[in-house]
């Protein structure tokens, strides 16, 4: 009996030790890693990143760009290891779901994949089996909204929920960050054309690819935006204690969260559209403050002209801590 609650205990302890919980540094350093992958032939651009852990490895899905003019949508073969990524198939979808945002609404165990661009503001298409980049559902409305005072219009959804409300944030390129929510029972669904404008600076204190996650263990979330900077594209943060509350400044100033001065990166100038890997699919968007990484995009500091064709490619950061 004593010897079982010794090994109940031992267990316990063991498994708390397995799920150490981190806050927030107070000051960001990073690795990177150089280009993971290049985009496959008649492709000169693979950008925008989602992705969740899939099976034991990750699942990625991007926005890519052709030779021409034509915006795609892909994803990436699954992979055991970030190492693998260059060697992964890459799955041309026969349909753009440009700037993606992918996730499993654990509610109604279904696979959501988030996107602009598409018949409204921003669309949807769910599926059983994520692996499959032309397995998803027909495209359904999920913002019906307009914004002014933004020559892009909405832009770079983000979804979270909290167990009780899922939660629509964006951008408009405008220096403005946007928020609607709806009751978990109506999602997937539309959030309509109602929204409310949570936070205003300069456009280029707060441009796009909004970002919003738990942080695992602790009683905040993390919202990254993408800024412009002197040195190129990074990453600022702010944190908030809800979904509905005030956003406080994290980590401001360039580099802030993450941009080339705190990250040591020398192929890309850009610290870009990605996101950070999460401990769960779900919609709830959990993150590891013990192990921080990010799936962002660079391009070689060389490149200019033509926005579509950027060379855009994934690279991915960890925190030092
Ligand atoms: C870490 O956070 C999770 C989720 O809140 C919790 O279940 C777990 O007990 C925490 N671990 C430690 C060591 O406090």
């Amino acid at each position: 009996m004593k010897s079982i609650l010794l090994l109940t205990a031992a267990t316990a302890a063991l498994a708390q030790q397995q799920t150490a919980n981190c806050s927030l540094p107070t000051t960001y350093r990073w690795t990177s890693t150089g280009p993971l992958a290049q985009p496959k032939s008649g492709w000169v651009s693979l950008k925008d990143f989602t992705t969740v852990p899939y099976e034991d490895g990750h699942l990625v899905y991007a926005t890519n760009h052709d030779t021409g003019s034509t915006w795609g949508s892909m994803n990436f073969g699954v992979i055991k290891d970030w190492n693998d990524l260059g060697k992964a198939p890459q799955n041309k979808m026969n349909y753009a779901t440009v700037a993606p945002s992918l996730f499993y609404f654990a509610p109604k165990k279904t696979w959501v994949l988030a996107y602009q661009w598409g018949p409204t503001a921003f669309s949807y298409r769910t599926s059983n089996d994520p692996t499959n980049a032309n397995g998803w559902g027909n495209v359904q409305t999920l913002f019906t909204g307009s914004i002014t005072g933004s020559s892009t219009g909405v832009i770079d959804q983000a979804l979270i929920g909290d167990g009780k409300n899922m939660y629509l944030f964006f951008c408009g390129d405008n220096g403005k960050i946007y928020r609607a929510s709806m009751p978990y029972d109506r999602f997937p669904g539309s959030f309509g054309s109602n929204y409310q404008t949570i936070m205003s600076d300069t456009t280029n204190n707060l441009f796009e690819a909004v970002q919003v996650y738990k942080v695992r263990g602790q009683d905040y979330y993390l919202m990254i935006v993408e800024a412009i900077g002197s040195q190129g594209r990074y990453f600022r943060s702010f944190t908030a204690k809800t979904l509905d509350g005030q956003w406080t400044l994290n980590a401001g100033r360039e580099p802030a969260f993450a941009g080339k001065a705190n990250t040591g990166v020398t192929w890309t100038n850009d610290i870009s559209h990605g996101e950070i890997i999460r401990v769960t699919a779900d919609e709830t968007m959990l993150i590891d403050a013990c192990k921080m990484q990010l799936l962002y995009q660079g391009r070689s500091p060389q490149s200019g002209g033509d926005y579509g064709r950027l060379p855009y490619r994934p690279g991915l950061l960890t925190l030092q801590r």
